[in-house]
């Protein structure tokens, strides 16, 4: 039977990874999967994860199955973090959280509770999106579509395409929008920009489900999580799935969560009950030890502050990392501007670099991008920096 299967094709990220791993060639550069990594190049365990994790292995009394929803200190601490302490959603039951094994399983159970409950069938991504989620939501059934999003150069957002393209998306489908950081471009809508988003949402009625994977990587913690505190006070309902997998660094302890925002606190309890339905047909419970960490950190002051610390050092490494790429680069390439980089937030930035290039970084230079022109900034350090500009100047 097995016979007849066709290999699937590489992934267009984590496929690159293990072509990268293979790769024996001397200095080799890896900016391709979305992982922060130090100046010596490791992507660290941070330390208030480190003494949560000292503290679970006193305090923790069982291994038994966490509830279909997860743990609840978990999902009350991170609603909290998402939508502000005494955000009115929340005092009125109208925000409900579950938590989920990373981000990813977060889309597929928000995109099984659509599709099972008949509440929509088609979701539009921006173009381009993260590499995944077409795939995740064609998966649970959902059919995909795209809105316009960059501009001719494609580095910078063309925000009247963009607002245009949503304007033509009829009532009761999904548009997934990213809160912050967007993923693979870096190029983030301004809050004027979203202002009309949420105008548009209003007036042709379709629902947002907003990626937020990055909270803490753009401009801050509060800062970046002000796209969806304002769709939430704009009164609509709406879905969003965040993970903790940059911002606290558990990427393999899948730690992510699905929170839902309802016009009525019924509404919001009836969804979270066909939330956990889909979880219980996907992994019949989510694991336990990330969550673990996130509530312990979250509920400790001391271990909080130092949590925000460490984020900070990460964004503003990224930051410095921008500005020394944007200077190398100018150094060497005089007739073309890389001065955006500096404006997009977060991990990525969408080079221009055209497929055939980042293809002769790989096989010329040892230097992996996304075949998109998606650079993994947070994968560049003092040692490799002069290397990947030498070699973007030779394909260009
Ligand atoms: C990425 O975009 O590189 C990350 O979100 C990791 C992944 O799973 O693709």
């Amino acid at each position: 039977m097995f016979d007849s299967v066709p290999p699937a094709p590489p992934d267009a990220i984590l496929g690159l990874n293990e072509s990268f791993q293979r790769d024996d060639r001397p200095g080799k550069v890896n900016l391709t999967v979305g992982v922060y990594k130090d100046e010596s190049g490791v992507t660290p365990i941070l330390d208030a994860v480190k003494q949560a994790e000292r503290l679970l292995v006193d305090r923790e009394t069982t291994k038994s199955y966490l509830s279909m929803g997860g743990d609840p200190e978990f999902n009350r601490q991170v609603r909290a973090l998402l939508l502000g302490e005494q955000n009115p959603a929340i005092a009125e039951g109208r925000a409900v959280t579950i938590q989920t094994p990373g981000g990813t399983a977060g889309l597929r159970v928000a995109a099984d509770f659509l599709v099972r409950n008949q509440l929509s069938s088609r979701i539009w991504c921006s173009n381009p999106t993260w590499a995944n989620h077409h795939n995740v939501f064609r998966s649970a059934g959902l059919e995909t579509d795209g809105y316009e999003y960059l501009d001719e150069s494609g580095t910078r957002l063309d925000a009247a395409a963009m607002l245009e393209s949503l304007q033509s998306i009829p009532a009761g489908d999904v548009v997934c929008l990213h809160g912050c950081c967007h993923n693979p471009t870096g190029v983030d809508p301004s809050l004027d920009d979203w202002k009309r988003v949420i105008e548009i949402a209003q007036k042709r009625r379709w629902l947002p489900l907003i990626d937020l994977a990055y909270q803490g990587f753009g401009d801050g913690l509060e800062s970046d999580a002000q796209v969806v505190r304002r769709f939430v006070e704009s009164g609509l309902e709406l879905i969003v799935v965040h993970s903790y997998s940059k911002n606290f660094g558990l990427y393999a302890e899948r730690t992510g969560a699905v929170t839902l925002v309802a016009e009525s606190n019924t509404a919001a309890t009836t969804a979270e009950s066909q939330l956990k339905s889909a979880v219980r047909a996907n992994y019949s419970n989510p694991p336990k030890h990330g969550a673990a960490i996130v509530a312990t950190i979250l509920s400790d002051d001391v271990l909080r502050r130092q949590w925000l610390g460490e984020l900070a050092t990460m964004r503003e490494r990224i930051r410095k990392l921008r500005s020394e790429l944007v200077a190398g680069l100018a150094a060497r390439i005089a007739d073309r501007d890389f001065s955006f980089i500096e404006s997009q937030r977060g991990m990525f930035s969408f080079s221009g670099l055209t497929p055939l290039q980042v293809d002769q970084l790989k096989s010329e230079h040892a230097v992996y991008i996304v075949r998109s022109g998606r650079i993994n900034i947070a994968g560049l350090n003092a040692s490799n920096l002069d290397r990947v500009c030498d070699a973007i100047a030779a394909v260009v």
